[in-house]
């Protein structure tokens, strides 16, 4: 089953651009329509006038990432929850916004559960995003997209998450479309950019040996800091997750707009600090983090495209895709540091495929 791959880990990493183009193919063929989500939506989703967005771990910064597209690109108001906590607060709920629960295995204990609890707090209608067909969320919910990332063997999610980009991504614009938000023009942009993503992942995955030479001096290390801002902070979280739990390096991640206000403490020679960097809009704002950082010894190690403009100097290293890809830039930056998880496990000996303490599918509480 691992072909030439190691692990299972690798191969799904290297799944991606097949996984992306199996779940952008019915978008590309009907545009961004509103039955992509299902028989119901022409029907339910005109009437929403917010999101709400429920999941757990890489899913839930699926979901963050979301949150930048569903309000810049729908005009919606979007907030992001995680399952776990969702469940036992008492939330308040406007029965016009649409629940979008967000799971691969669509057996998340804590998921399904808050989906039910969001029905109880008066929520109509939900909208599954989930990769496994006919599994519990999807079976509960009015709405699905599924994801056609294959099957997800290693526990670490990483096709799963790309593909959940891309819906969550489909999503943004077609309701911006109803909304009347995204003309047409915009929405040829849009099916463009998801036309060519497969594409730029594939360069993104090329980088694996220069990727590499950065794991292995990590493997050394017992911390890490992974910063990014906007669109690019939900992928430094997920870099610090995947790294964390596969690694075992301790890795943490914040908005690089934060540093001042509490880990700039932690920054010195020992700390490798991981910043997400491609030139979208706060790239300058993220450059004077990066001086922050190198003025207490910090050492960045810079995923950038070729439009951020950066060189290496002492203390910085830079790896570059070869362009900006505008507001997909967050999947292909998934690549990188599921990479950099990847081969400092390698380096460390642990586990990939199964880290210990944790399971695939997370069906207690
Ligand atoms: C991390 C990881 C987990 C899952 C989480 C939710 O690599 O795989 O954080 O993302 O347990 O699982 P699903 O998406 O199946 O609900």
């Amino acid at each position: 089953e691992l072909g030439p791959y190691s692990h299972f880990m690798q191969k799904e990493i290297y799944e991606q651009p097949k996984a992306l183009s199996d779940t952008i193919e019915a978008v590309l063929d009907a545009g961004f329509a509103m039955q992509l989500f299902g028989e119901n939506a022409e029907a339910l989703l005109p009437k929403l006038t917010g999101v709400k967005i429920i999941a757990c771990g890489t899913s839930y910064y699926a979901g963050l990432t979301a949150k930048y597209w569903i309000e810049s690109i729908a005009g919606v108001q979007c907030d992001v929850e995680i399952a776990s906590e969702y469940r036992y607060r008492n939330a308040w709920a406007d029965p016009q916004h649409l629940v979008v629960t967000i799971s691969q295995s669509g057996e998340t204990l804590d998921t399904m559960e808050a989906l039910k609890y969001a029905k109880e707090r008066g929520h109509q209608y939900a909208l599954s995003i989930c990769n496994v067909r006919e599994s519990a969320i999807p079976r509960a919910s009015e709405l699905v997209f599924y994801t056609r990332a294959g099957a997800e063997i290693g526990v670490a999610s990483t096709k799963a998450f790309t593909t959940q980009l891309v819906a969550l991504f489909t999503l943004a614009v077609t309701l911006g479309k109803v909304r009347g938000r995204v003309s047409a023009e915009q929405e040829a942009g849009y099916l463009d950019d998801l036309r060519h993503l497969p594409g730029s992942v594939q360069h993104a995955l090329n980088l694996e040996p220069q990727i590499k030479a950065w794991a292995d001096k990590f493997a050394a290390k017992d911390h890490a800091l992974f910063l990014g801002r906007g669109l690019h902070y939900p992928i430094a979280l997920e870099g610090a997750l995947k790294l964390k739990e596969i690694s075992y390096i301790h890795a943490e991640a914040y908005p690089a707009g934060e540093l001042k206000h509490g880990p700039l403490a932690l920054v010195d020679s020992a700390m490798p600090v991981v910043v997400i960097a491609p030139n979208d809009s706060l790239l300058e704002k993220v450059k004077s983090n990066m001086q922050e950082v190198r003025a207490r010894g910090g050492e960045l190690f810079v995923f950038a495209d070729a439009d951020s403009h950066f060189s290496e100097s002492e203390g910085v290293h830079v790896i570059r895709t070869p362009r900006h890809v505008g507001v997909l830039s967050p999947v292909v930056h998934a690549i990188p540091v599921q990479i950099l998880a990847y081969h400092a496990a390698l380096a460390r000996g642990t586990d990939v495929d199964k880290p210990r303490n944790l399971a695939k599918s997370v069906t207690v509480e």
